[in-house]
């Protein structure tokens, strides 16, 4: 069980207590780009806490649990970067999980080559989302043309085409075929290492519980009242908070988890005697906001 430790006293200055020094917010075009989505509360800024952080360990993980994977940034990056012995990737959501089940199997070539040949319009993109799948692989298509023609990336209900887009080219501002493919083919080459399971991450969680050797990143759907609405974003967006933290503090191995800064959260990190750091981050408008990283003991990366 881990034990909260106490912060380090900062410097006293002429005027009293230092402040900290001011955290860089990261550049994410400094981060390899690996995943085909654009994931709407896409974690790619946290890439390099995440990867100081594996990188510290005694121990490699011999499992990195990326538990609410989404557009799977981190845990692909773990893979590719070999932070962790392997990688498991879960996600609820089956529009999504379908892209990860079929770029992990054989029909990772099948879905790049329908992605370079499809023709973008409006009635060509409406009539593929009328049709009914009938195969994984065709929905894992339909997921990503959503996913790059809908309005932020978000393909739950209510959401809907681009309609000016990036320089006013609408639906097809963030639909680089070319890219695309090519990030689906570079997964497969290290498919080996990645394990996903279409299912309920918290769950895992509680199976996973008594494990020392693993590590955990969470990065839940989160709805606090005046914050980004999460159920705006996700189809699935409905998580029992408290339930979540309280399986947290039962976990043997290390994890970090995010949140919007809210004061609910910090409430319920504190009260389980967890450490908390916040990270800037670019916010939607360009603005710099903080997002809180939960750890069961503080770490000096942070
Ligand atoms: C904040 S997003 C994760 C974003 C991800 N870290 C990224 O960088 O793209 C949360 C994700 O959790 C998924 N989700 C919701 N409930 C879940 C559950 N019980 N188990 C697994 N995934 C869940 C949602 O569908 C959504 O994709």
């Amino acid at each position: 069980m881990f034990h909260k430790i106490e912060e380090p006293v900062r410097q006293l200055s002429l005027f009293g207590v230092e402040p900290p020094p001011k955290k860089k917010i990261v550049n994410v075009a400094s981060v390899k780009q690996l995943s085909p989505f654009r994931y709407p509360g896409g974690k790619t800024w946290l890439v390099p806490t995440v990867r100081q952080w594996l990188k510290c360990q005694k121990h490699k993980p011999s499992e990195f649990i990326e538990v609410f994977a989404g557009g799977g940034i981190v845990g692909l990056s773990v893979a590719n970067e070999r932070l962790s012995g392997h990688v498991t990737m879960i996600e609820l959501d089956p529009e999504i999980a379908a892209v990860w089940h079929t770029i992990l199997s054989d029909d990772a070539q099948w879905l790049a080559k329908e992605i370079l040949s499809f023709e973008l319009s409006i009635d060509n993109a409406r009539r593929a989302l009328e049709r009914t799948a009938t195969n994984t692989r065709e929905k894992a298509f339909q997921t990503i043309l959503k996913n790059r023609t809908f309005h932020g990336g978000i393909i739950a209900a209510g959401s809907g085409f681009l309609k000016s887009g990036e320089n006013g080219k609408g639906i097809a501002s963030r639909w680089y075929p070319q890219t695309i493919a090519k990030r689906i083919r570079y997964i497969e080459t290290f498919r080996q290492r990645i394990t996903f399971i279409e299912g309920d991450g918290i769950q895992y969680m509680r199976e996973m519980a008594h494990r020392q050797d693993v590590a955990y990143f969470i990065d839940p759907p989160y709805t606090a009242p005046g914050k980004r609405a999460g159920s705006r974003l996700y189809t699935f967006f409905e998580i029992d908070h408290e339930q979540l933290f309280d399986i947290a503090l039962t976990l043997r191995a290390d994890f970090m988890m995010t949140y919007d800064d809210a004061a609910s959260v910090r409430k319920m990190a504190d009260s389980r005697n967890f450490h908390i750091a916040t990270v800037p981050m670019k916010g939607t408008h360009h603005n710099e906001v903080e997002e809180l990283l939960v750890t069961p003991v503080p770490k000096h990366i942070l």
